[in-house]
């Protein structure tokens, strides 16, 4: 009993002795700090309180108002987040009508493949729909080494691990192998989930310029010796452009500077090497001879997800460090399903492969024969035509809509200005056909558009007063 206060009174809690005694004598000293330091506080002039800023004052807000606007002003309808009411494949359906379709990834026709939808319905019943958990602690499947054992299988690496996304991968695995005292160097045109990693690890970046190896070996002779690690990251098939990486060139550079060399083969699974085994069957190379392969599941295996594959301690490193991998739910085992029925397609059907082939390389002939401008494609699973004028490659995509293709713009920033284009994915179920009509009207419709030099300079002078103000507010942020 506390003897100055027999009652109780002046204490809710009864006094303690030893060690907890001692732990509330400390926090009460604490407290008492506190508030004698936010009584002085409040004797001093108070700054005014600082208001939430609100997202529609915030500069990025005006710019995507502005583009809004600026469309509207001229009258040209917003070509992104077309919605479809079925599955999309080389044909897709919006708004109940038919079109050919040049916008999705499915490039070897898995997506509706009676196999996939089998083996997913399956898994479905199984496993219900999520994983539930992080694998680590409760979310691991069968599924999921039945997936990892596919794709170390089709690299013949020793191991696999895969991501719920294919951005997610390049995050995660790229900022659990370097940090702040490590470089990475990577081609100027990869994918910006590349970069995000880059930019989470903390690492030193540089970039070379685009398929440049020379470039590269400049960049490394300035820069190498004060690093603890060296990554350099380059594409299989370059999503924008649709050229491919020199990797046995890169190999070569390896050999004088020691760099791990990861390359991402989202858009090359499925697609180079004469049974679709990517980038080493392409070249002919040992696919050991890669540190790092990346992939994704969402294209040619129609699935979502992503993977790294490589040595046994590279799979552990990433299944034990990666915070994308600890931290987050494993791959829905829906997904790992359909994505390894997706891979036996490619296995067992190496003739999708080759009518992928074909496809690509008809589309880039009809397309040189039209002199469009296909930039770097070499004719595999992208094939750009390049617009350069931003707003002129909007208006032919949704020209293209009323000839019945769809195909969508690529515009700034995801490229440089200028440098606009429409972006053709092909698959291996697009006909002949529809390939010479798509070729044919985007040619035929660039040309009126370039001959009424529709684009941002070809527009009347209201037009100019009317969007000059919200051109300047996209352009102050
Ligand atoms: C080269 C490249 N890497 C990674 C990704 C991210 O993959 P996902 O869309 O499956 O998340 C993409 C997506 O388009 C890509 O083109």
């Amino acid at each position: 009993m506390n003897k100055h206060d027999p009652q109780g009174t002046n204490s809710s809690k009864p006094a303690l002795e030893g060690r907890d005694g001692f732990l509330d004598q400390m926090r009460q000293a604490k407290e008492n700090a506190g508030r004698n330091r936010t009584a002085r506080l409040e004797r001093q002039p108070q700054p005014a309180a600082r208001q939430p800023l609100r997202f529609d004052a915030l500069p990025e807000y005006q710019r995507v108002e502005a583009q809004r606007k600026i469309g509207a002003v001229i009258g040209v309808d917003n070509p992104f987040y077309r919605s479809h009411d079925e599955a999309a494949g080389a044909t897709t359906v919006m708004g109940g009508k038919t079109f050919a379709n040049f916008a999705s990834y499915d490039y070897l026709g898995t997506n509706t493949d009676p196999k996939v939808l089998d083996r997913a319905k399956a898994a479905i019943d199984q496993f219900g729909i999520s994983a539930s958990a992080s694998r680590l602690v409760a979310g691991e499947r069968p599924v999921h080494s039945a997936l990892e054992g596919a794709l170390a299988d089709v690299y013949g690496v020793d191991a696999a691990v895969c991501f719920v996304s294919g951005y997610l991968t390049n995050v995660a695995a790229i900022s659990c192998l370097v940090g702040p005292q490590d470089l990475v160097v990577h081609d100027e045109f990869i994918h910006n989930s590349a970069l995000a990693g880059i930019k989470q690890s903390g690492a030193t970046r540089r970039f070379f310029r685009h398929n440049d190896v020379e470039n590269l070996d400049a960049v490394l002779r300035t820069l190498e010796g004060n690093f603890r690690r060296v990554l350099v990251i380059v594409e299989g098939v370059y999503s924008m452009d649709g050229d491919i990486a020199d990797l046995p060139a890169l190999l070569d550079l390896r050999e004088r500077h020691g760099f791990w060399l990861m390359v991402d083969e989202a858009h090359a699974l499925g697609v180079l090497g004469a049974t679709g085994r990517g980038s080493f069957e392409h070249f002919g190379i040992d696919p050991r001879e890669i540190d790092i392969w990346m992939g994704t599941l969402s294209k040619t295996t129609s699935s979502c997800g992503g993977y790294v594959a490589g040595s046994q301690a590279l799979a552990d490193i990433l299944k034990a460090d990666a915070g994308g991998f600890v931290y987050s739910v494993g791959l829905a085992p829906v997904l790992a399903a359909a994505a390894t029925a997706g891979l036996e397609i490619l296995r067992e059907q190496p003739e999708r492969t080759e009518r992928l082939h074909r496809n690509g390389s008809l589309f880039l002939e009809c397309a040189k024969q039209e002199k469009l401008d296909t930039g770097l494609s070499l004719g595999f699973s992208v094939v750009p035509v390049l617009v350069g004028d931003s707003l002129r490659a909007v208006q032919l995509s949704n020209e293209l809509l009323e000839e019945g293709v769809n195909a969508l713009p690529i515009i700034h920033p995801a490229v440089p200005e200028g440098m606009a284009r429409l972006r053709f994915f092909i698959t291996c179920d697009h006909t002949e056909e529809q390939i010479r009509h798509a070729v044919d009207v985007t040619a035929r419709r660039l040309r009126a558009l370039e001959e009424r030099k529709f684009g941002l300079g070809s527009l009347s002078l209201e037009q100019m007063v009317q969007i000059s103000p919200l051109l300047q507010a996209g352009e102050k942020t």
